[in-house]
């Protein structure tokens, strides 16, 4: 789509996974003065995204959407020109159906430009627009309208398709939006995260700048896994040149958390200008390598220990594309530190269970 948005991953917050309906302009706005005084947003997290939930059960006499008096007394207007003030960008969501998942508030099927021109009117940077209480009608059909709706309104507005995987949108919404779901919704479990990274795989070929995979919004600090495991799950997301897309409640994160969704080393991994997703290059008895190529001819690789037991991860530089006898710098993104540079055939390390190792090697 070329709307010129998400030439990198897009990077921000989303109320969905740790608030759900739970949702006000007061923890907005808490959430977006969080992500200023942590210094997160300085990291490129700048999309304030709300979920479900955010709308009047019913439109207006002339059917626009309206915002919940209850829990959004200012409007969307006002939280927009908030977030707006901090340097931040305002995310919405809808739904390409009658009634969004949650049957609490209205879907846009059939208002599909009445809403988007909304949306621009109250300054929205960001529409996640999910799939549920539809006509039946394939995602091939309903998404491209609200695709021309946004993009009629002249706002630069990304777009997110939120159709879980179901008709291989890897291979057609790119046309139509900056990121699309490739799964059904992620949890705050070990399960989860490594079957959505095995699917989310399958369609690496597909993403590039503007168009991205989405393997659903991160669950790092919602306390289901442990703090290795949530390591995994940022490290992978983003080789994987996902949307990194916080679902924590930040003003009450561990320094843990904190430490993870801040790691600059990783996050340039993620937003690097080449934007090619990395894929899962081996993987035996639950040891894995996962490597792609960075700009400037480096390569990322991530030793993902899927196995219950500290176990050493070998990867050659043949493997991933350098040739052997190239001298590399190795650089290891979790302990911020070189490693030997003698080494010129590859690197053996010994990997935490379910845990990783993550280094740019630059030749
Ligand atoms: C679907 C989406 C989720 C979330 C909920 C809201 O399940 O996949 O990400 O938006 O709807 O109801």
């Amino acid at each position: 789509i070329a709307n010129g948005v998400a030439r990198t991953p897009p990077m921000g917050w989303n109320s969905w996974n740790h608030f759900h309906c739970n949702i006000s302009e007061a923890t907005v706005k808490t959430i977006a003065d969080a992500l200023v005084s942590t210094g997160l947003a300085a990291l490129g997290y700048n999309y304030v995204n709300l979920d479900d939930c955010w709308a009047e059960r019913n439109r207006d006499s002339s059917g626009n959407l309206i915002a919940k008096s209850s829990t959004f007394p200012s409007g969307i207007k006002a939280l927009a020109d908030y977030v707006h003030a901090r340097g931040l960008q305002l995310g919405i969501y809808s739904d390409a159906g009658y009634y969004t998942c949650s049957k609490k508030m209205p879907g846009s099927l059939g208002h599909e430009e009445q809403d988007a021109r909304t949306f621009a009117e109250w300054g929205v940077d960001y529409l996640k627009y999910d799939n549920c209480n539809h006509d039946g009608s394939k995602p091939q059909i309903r998404y491209p309208i609200m695709s021309s709706a946004l993009l009629k309104t002249g706002r630069p507005i990304l777009y997110s398709i939120c159709e879980w995987g179901q008709e291989d949108p890897a291979k057609w919404a790119g046309q139509y939006g900056n990121v699309w779901r490739t799964t059904g919704d992620i949890e705050d479990t070990w399960e989860s995260i490594t079957s959505i990274a095995d699917q989310n795989n399958i369609w690496k070929t597909y993403a590039g700048p503007g168009k991205w995979n989405d393997p659903d919004m991160l669950e790092v600090g919602n306390g289901g896994m442990s703090v290795e495991e949530y390591r995994s799950h940022f490290s992978i997301w983003a080789v994987m040149k996902a949307p990194l897309l916080i679902g924590c409640d930040i003003p009450s994160a561990s320094k843990e958390t904190l430490q993870i969704l801040g790691n600059k080393e990783v996050i340039d991994v993620n937003q690097d200008p080449l934007g090619v997703q990395a894929g899962k290059l081996r993987s035996k008895d639950n040891l894995e390598v996962w490597a792609g190529p960075l700009s400037n001819k480096r390569v990322v690789v991530v030793l993902w220990n899927r196995g219950g037991s500290l176990a050493p991860i070998t990867v050659t530089w043949k493997e991933v594309g350098l040739s052997p006898n190239t001298p590399v710098t190795v650089r290891d993104l979790w302990a911020h530190s070189f490693v030997s540079r003698s080494m010129l055939t590859g690197l053996t390390a010994n990997v935490a269970p379910h845990g990783c190792k993550m280094y740019v090697l630059t030749p």
